[in-house]
């Protein structure tokens, strides 16, 4: 029986000074069935239903990951066309990952969790962390790479950030979504080593060490059940195993069956479509729990998780208000643009350009002037403004040279435009080409994958003939996945990847190529010389037939495959340039004799020789010699960002705990750290290795994946 509120009861579960999980006990006693129901499903694109009775709040979910979306109309699938709904916009996903700076993905998360408070919003639908499987994936702009370390250490900074504030962080999409490509009913099949080893650390890492709040089911299937009704990925591990105790939400229209949803873990059914009522975790499920068909624990334990996430998130105290569009946040945005900003290419040192000894400039390109924080799709962000790159050199040099712009090529482009930007190009004392691609259908967005791996609307060609004009050409790229460059790469001899880089990614872009600002940021992702050279083109394993792709290429996942096999990328994993010099040296491994804590510590020493202060991201890969499991040649399981100014050294250490020498052993089901000798590689990239150190475990274990606690009761009933 529920407990209705007396009139003048104060109940336990308004007084912020009790434990929060008994005012979570003492709300959900109060609760009637149908209240209970009420607050598992969405009742407007975004938001879950108030319940006055109880003083609960209607709680507001947004997108979304690069900050607070636009506000939607309450009753269809459109932006409401509000004009006090401008925010910070951050760089993408992917440009935060190339910063690899761990606390700053913490800071832009607070900024976020900021953000949203002011916005009124509880849950944040973000961070997207599924693994670049293929280069073509529609939305790896907004995810950050390959490599499930590297991921997992920046999603744990982001999710702490956001909630740090009291906001609620989502991480998505729980599994295995790793293409756009028939997303929304595509059946993964993979090995339970790649599930473990690649595809799923970023989430327990989540999970265990941000202690994020709510997790987003995914739209494909895995394994032939939908992954938000998937019993094996959502209750025997994610909360069986890795213990999480936050809510599953559906991806919007990824629930497809009340039974699987009720009992497969789902906590939280939101959609696109505006029949609520009718949604499986609506009056379908309230029907079945009156007809007595799905136990009363197992919807207490869905709600218990939405109370929770709601108390965390201030939905019954006073909360911090938040802040929005402060110089602040902005001025975060432009940190994480400029650090992710990637120096591919940098041949006679012609960057910074050195403005005192040219006259005039000019810039090409239609993304020279595009617009990119409003599109691709649910990560679209209304900024309060956006610079372009054009403006942002217009900013920087506008007043000191003759800055003249031509589009080149592009949409709708007439022929005559590529000869007039090949005479600007040949009139002015240097050219930048700001080339790539952008969130159009079939290139960085939602719902559909890249067709190849080329620049569109003929911009090789462009390139290629403005570089023939001017020997001082540099070619900035302004898209979230690798892009082929054969036509042109050869000749032009600068390269600078922005990525899609916020509101202040033209300020960014300028003052890396003027150099105020030394880039930093290094490739979280393989950019492959051909689409053939990358595992799932190679093995005809993408996009899938007759309704399911299978992962073949199992964990040789990007470098984890162009380095088992030896094959050249065009620019490898963790590559960046710097317009200074790092020097690596006094190499030790230091063991640890105790019982705790890591078991080993790689140190060195990096000193700045360039003459110029710069930041150095140092990646330390683990190679297993004679596993007795086959594994990737090397993995990434550490690094280490540091700043130093020209003529300074720094000595660094970086732990090696006992997971970063273990593999995935799916009959001994767990984590297997085997007595053996491994190899400790340190690099400036995955293949620029500056030194290899010997290292030997002298005893095996294993760590079990922990034995999963049963959460609700699972069989599907019979129909
Ligand atoms: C996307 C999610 C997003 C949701 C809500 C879905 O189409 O896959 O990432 O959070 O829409 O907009």
């Amino acid at each position: 029986m529920p407990f209705p509120l007396e009139a003048d009861e104060r109940p336990l579960y308004l007084d912020a000074s009790q434990p929060r999980e008994a005012r979570v006990e003492d709300l959900l006693r109060r609760m009637t069935l149908e209240e209970k129901v009420a607050i598992l499903h969405g009742d407007s694109p975004f938001s879950t239903p108030a319940i006055a009775r109880l003083g609960i709040p209607r709680r507001w979910l947004s997108d979304g990951p690069h900050g607070v979306r636009e506000e939607f109309a309450p009753d269809r699938w459109e932006p409401a066309g509000h004009t006090d709904d401008f925010v910070t916009c951050m760089p993408a996903g992917i440009a935060l990952a190339a910063t690899w700076n761990r606390a700053l993905a913490q800071t832009e998360g607070q900024v976020i969790g900021q953000e949203a408070r002011a916005r009124g919003k509880q849950i944040m639908l973000g961070p997207g962390m599924n693994i670049q499987r293929t280069p073509l994936c529609g939305r790896n702009f907004e995810y950050m790479g390959e490599d499930p370390f590297l991921t997992s250490r920046m999603a744990v900074g982001y999710i702490r950030g956001v909630q740090s504030q009291g906001v609620a962080s989502c991480a998505k999409h729980f599994a295995v979504n790793n293409q756009e490509w028939d997303r929304l009913s595509i059946n993964v099949e993979l090995d339970e080593r790649a599930l473990r080893e690649l595809y799923l650390p970023a989430f327990e890492a989540a999970v265990r060490e941000a202690g994020v709040l709510t997790v987003m089911g995914a739209y494909n299937k895995m394994r032939g059940q939908f992954c938000c009704e998937n019993d094996y990925l959502l209750n025997v591990i994610l909360k069986g195993q890795w213990g999480f105790q936050g809510l599953v939400v559906s991806d919007w229209g990824g629930a497809h069956d009340t039974a699987g949803c009720v009992l497969h873990g789902l906590d939280l059914e939101m959609g696109t479509e505006g029949n609520y009522d009718q949604y499986y975790l609506a009056r379908p499920y309230l029907d079945g729990l009156r007809k007595g068909v799905y136990p009363i624990a197992g919807l207490d334990d869905k709600v218990r998780r939405n109370l929770r996430v709601m108390f965390a998130t201030y939905a019954f105290d006073a909360g911090p208000p938040g802040s929005l569009n402060t110089a602040e946040h902005q001025a975060v945005s432009r940190q994480v643009a400029e650090e992710g900003i990637v120096l591919l290419k940098n041949d006679r040192h012609i960057l910074p350009l050195d403005v005192s000894a040219i006259k005039s400039l000019a810039v090409i390109g239609e993304n020279a002037l595009a617009l990119q924080a409003h599109g691709g799709g649910s990560s679209t962000v209304k900024a309060l403004y956006e610079i372009t790159p054009l403006a942002g050199i217009i900013n920087r040099v506008g007043d000191r040279l003759n800055v003249t712009y031509s589009k080149g090529c592009g949409q709708n482009a007439g022929p005559g435009l590529l000869d007039q930007a090949v005479r600007a190009a040949r009139e002015a004392d240097a050219a930048i080409v700001v080339a790539g691609l952008g969130h159009g259908r079939y290139f960085d967005t939602e719902e559909t994958d890249r067709k190849d791996l080329k620049l569109p609307c003929g911009q090789d060609e462009l390139i290629a003939r403005v570089r023939a004009a001017n020997a001082n050409t540099i070619v900035v790229l302004v898209a979230g996945s690798p892009v082929t460059m054969d036509p042109w790469l050869a000749d032009v001899p600068a390269v600078a990847l922005s990525w899609y880089s916020g509101m202040e990614g033209g300020n960014a872009i300028a003052r890396v190529l003027f150099g105020d600002v030394n880039p930093s940021g290094k490739l979280p992702c393989t950019f492959p010389k051909r689409l053939e050279d990358s595992p799932a083109h190679a093995l005809g394993a993408y996009p899938g037939a007759n309704g399911t792709v299978r992962y073949e290429e199992g964990l040789l996942v990007g470098y984890r495959y162009f380095d088992t096999k030896d094959i050249e990328p065009l620019f490898p994993f963790g590559h960046g340039l710097s317009y200074t010099r790092f020097d690596y040296s006094n190499f030790k491994i230091i063991k640890n004799g105790g019982s705790t804590g890591p078991l080993a510590t790689v140190q060195f020493d990096i000193a700045n020789t360039g003459g110029r202060t710069g930041a150095e991201v140092a990646q330390v890969y683990v190679h297993q010699i004679q596993p007795t499991l086959p594994r990737p040649f090397k993995e990434l399981k550490g690094f280490v960002k540091v700043m130093l100014a020209a003529d300074e050294k720094q000595t660094v250490s970086i732990p090696l705990d006992e997971a970063a020498f273990s593999y995935y052993d799916p009959e001994k089901g767990g984590w297997l750290a085997e007595k053996g000798d491994f190899e400790i590689l340190v690099g400036a990239s995955s293949r620029d290795i500056r030194w290899r150190g010997d290292f030997a475990l002298n005893q095996t274990s294993l760590k079990k994946a922990a034995a999963s606690a049963p959460v609700t009761p699972r069989t599907i009933p019979k129909k």
